[in-house]
């Protein structure tokens, strides 16, 4: 393997520790990378999942990367979206992968993003109670967050991650190259996670982020920012972090909900908006500012710390509000609506019971991640109803259009 800028993290959790290599254009050393990293006895054969638009897209590389393998191949590709991480689907791979007759010490692995990665992670935790597998991230999202730390999951009846496991990847191989083909939509989901790690675990990530926005002098300011060799290394501090919280927390009992911050407002609105209107990113960016401003309206912070924030978002050209039409949008395209706007107010009171569903709620208590400042996580236990109520109401443009 060329070791010429590469960046290797040596993750370590209980059930396994493996290696995530990050380099630009690693892709074209896989075949080399799983020799010398997987040097396993019995491996015969690669089973490879993957997506439609990942294909369509990086057919060719992935096909010239298993003809190179001195292994039998087959791979399975899913339609794109959310829906596909579903139960029915794993059952598809499954009686693929018996038909090839996959062996426990074959290897899969998972080409694509979180969706990909999830579902792929399931079957190969699963699969003869576990078989080897690989992540290969290509969105920003898969990259920086939902490859590392062994969490994977299908969605059963629309409930997200109903069914899942912890089971460690054996490897994760991140080439920052595959990020300069996604869509802008896709760059703010991820880009909402890097900012989180940033704003939960190291404020110089933001300052980062706003050097290399400022730089950016024509074009697309998210698409400069990706491909600027500079975040590549912003990259690898978040795999860094998220490496960390989940080697002192694999299990997610405490300090790996710290990762959730911005996500129980995020979850909500998701939930209220529905119908693809808003992604989950744009969802966790907004829930962010809720959560700078419950932490400013409680007392915790400075009222200073929300300007981290929509700086950021301004020069990334994010939207710092969001606009109560989306709500309306959501309502009518449902059918509920029956051309009735709904007010502010009453989209803030639905987003605050949607909260009561997130699993950091019990019947009686709430649990919310706040910040001190950048960097300094709080765990807040029952925050003031009220106080729920302005941070979100804050960040609304009632505006109806
Ligand atoms: N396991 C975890 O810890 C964890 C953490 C965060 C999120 N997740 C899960 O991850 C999923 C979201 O992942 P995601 O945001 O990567 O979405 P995704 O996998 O749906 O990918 C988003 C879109 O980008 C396309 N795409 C992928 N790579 C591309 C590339 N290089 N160029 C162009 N298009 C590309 C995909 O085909 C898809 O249409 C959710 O299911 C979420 O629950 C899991």
């Amino acid at each position: 393997m060329n070791m010429d800028k590469l960046r290797v993290i040596n993750a370590k959790t209980l059930n396994r520790d493996y290696k995530i290599f990050i380099k630009p254009g690693l892709r074209l050393e896989l075949p080399e990378i799983i020799q010398d990293t997987l040097k396993l006895k019995g491996f015969e054969k690669i089973y490879l999942v993957t997506d439609n638009t990942v294909m369509s897209i990086y057919g060719e590389t992935i096909n010239k990367f298993l003809e190179k393998m001195p292994f039998s191949y087959r791979f399975f590709a899913l339609k794109q979206g959310e829906e596909q991480k579903s139960i029915d689907n794993a059952k598809k791979i499954y009686e693929d992968m018996l038909d090839f007759n996959l062996h426990r010490n074959d290897i899969v692995i998972a080409f694509g993003g979180g969706v990909v990665g999830d579902i792929a992670g399931f079957v190969a935790s699963t699969f003869h109670r576990g078989i080897r597998l690989m992540q290969i991230p290509t969105t920003l999202v898969a990259q920086v967050d939902s490859s590392i730390g062994g969490k994977t999951a299908v969605n059963i009846n629309n409930v997200k991650n109903a069914v899942g496991t912890f089971y460690q990847p054996h490897l994760i191989v991140i080439d920052p190259l595959f990020l300069v083909t996604l869509p802008e939509s896709e760059i703010i989901n991820g880009m909402a996670e890097v900012i989180k790690y940033g704003a939960v675990f190291n404020k110089n990530i933001l300052l980062c982020i706003k050097e290399l926005a400022v730089s950016v002098k024509s074009g697309s300011v998210l698409k400069g920012v990706l491909s600027d060799t500079r975040f590549y290394e912003i990259i690898h501090k978040c795999c860094k972090l998220k490496a960390m919280v989940v080697k002192k927390d694999e299990y997610d009992t405490g300090c790996r909900n710290l990762l959730n911050f911005g996500h129980t407002f995020g979850h909500a609105l998701e939930k209220e908006t529905g119908l693809n209107l808003l992604n989950h990113g744009q969802a966790v960016a907004h829930g962010m500012l809720m959560a700078a401003d419950a932490s400013i309206i409680s007392g915790i912070a400075k009222v200073s710390l929300k300007k981290i924030f929509t700086d950021i978002y301004s020069l990334l050209n994010m939207p710092e509000k969001l606009s109560l039409n989306i709500f309306n949008q959501s309502l009518n395209k449902a059918g509920k609506g029956m051309n009735k706007d709904l007010s502010t107010e009453a989209a803030v009171k639905k987003i605050i019971q949607s909260m009561e569903f997130d699993k950091k709620f019990s019947s009686k208590s709430n649990k919310f991640i706040l910040l001190k400042e950048a960097g300094k996580p709080v765990f807040v236990y029952n925050l003031d109803k009220g106080i729920l109520y302005d941070a979100i109401k804050n960040n609304i443009s009632g505006e109806i259009k």
